[in-house]
């Protein structure tokens, strides 16, 4: 994976859970390294540690639910470090629980997190992947935007809106004839990061390492693919809703534990 040495990643959400540890091995295989966090303690700390490990890092804070701080700090990362050529939207939040109970906030707040914050980042940073090279823009989605998640309405409906927008700009870049900018949505199932803390992994689907599903999406950006998805089980979720009944696929949803997954959900502390 070489070829990351000529590339400026920025990475949002990179201060914890797999944002980091794709910064970690981005830096790894070379590449320079935008680590971008709410708080710019967490971003320091990530590049720290890349930095005593050899490779090339710089810290950012970046709300992405604040839209109006985006063309600063694009202006700031160009006159200090020039334009970026792989963006990873891969900041995001989940509140669970029954759906009237979670407050209205916290639904509005997933959305603008995961989807707008997604979107707005994008907007920012086309022109730049554009203008590369080779420009690849990774947008972390989930496998539940292939699914309904009782318990995490909120949460699945803002990544089938990121499977949505990401796959309508890749094949919008093709209709343009803009070839030398990749889209590569990911879609993995539940990772022990904390975020999903308390949940029940379906069957067929353990609980992912964060290590796994890293190589996966480098692995996937490597080769430009189109989608990433995680466990590779998931992928016949798409083809078995098609062709099931609706009862039937309502039915096996319950029964292999998807539909209940969320049910226990706890998620991480504040401070953690
Ligand atoms: N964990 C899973 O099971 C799973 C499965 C499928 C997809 N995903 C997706 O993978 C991505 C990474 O999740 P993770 O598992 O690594 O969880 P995580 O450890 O909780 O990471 C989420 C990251 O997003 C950041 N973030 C939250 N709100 C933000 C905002 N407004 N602006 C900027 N950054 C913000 C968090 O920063 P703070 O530390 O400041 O909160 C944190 O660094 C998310 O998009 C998630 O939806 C996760």
């Amino acid at each position: 994976m070489a070829q990351f040495s000529n590339h400026r990643v920025l990475i949002t959400g990179s201060g914890a859970g797999i944002g980091r540890l794709m910064a970690e091995k981005l830096a790894g295989h070379g590449a320079e390294v935008v680590v971008t966090a709410r708080r710019i303690a967490a971003a320091r700390e990530v590049v720290e540690r890349i930095r005593n490990a050899g490779g090339r890092a710089h810290a950012y804070s970046l709300d992405v639910s604040k839209p109006g701080t985006l063309t600063k700090l694009r202006d700031q990362i160009h006159q200090e470090l020039g334009p970026i050529s792989i963006l990873i939207n891969n900041a995001g939040v989940v509140f669970g629980g029954e759906f009237e109970q979670v407050p209205l906030e916290k639904h509005l707040a997933t959305f603008k997190v995961n989807s707008e914050g997604l979107m707005a980042c994008t907007h920012t940073f086309m022109d730049d992947l554009i203008r590369a090279p080779r420009g690849h823009l990774v947008n972390i989605a989930s496998a539940s935007a292939f699914i309904g998640l009782p318990y995490g309405s909120s949460y699945a409906a803002s990544k089938w809106a990121v499977v949505g927008f990401s796959e309508s700009l890749r094949l919008e870049l093709a209709e343009r004839g803009i070839r030398n900018v990749k889209v590569t949505t990911v879609c993995p199932s539940y990772i022990a990061t904390g975020m999903f803390k308390g949940v029940k992994a379906p069957m067929f689907s353990p609980m992912l390492t964060p290590d796994r599903v890293v190589e996966s999406i480098l692995r996937g950006i490597s080769r430009g693919e189109a989608f990433v998805i995680e466990p590779p089980m998931a992928r016949s979720v798409e083809l078995l809703k098609g062709v099931l009944p609706r009862k039937l696929w309502d039915e096996l949803a319950r029964r292999t534990g998807v539909s209940t997954s969320m049910y226990s959900w706890k998620g991480k502390k504040k401070d953690e």
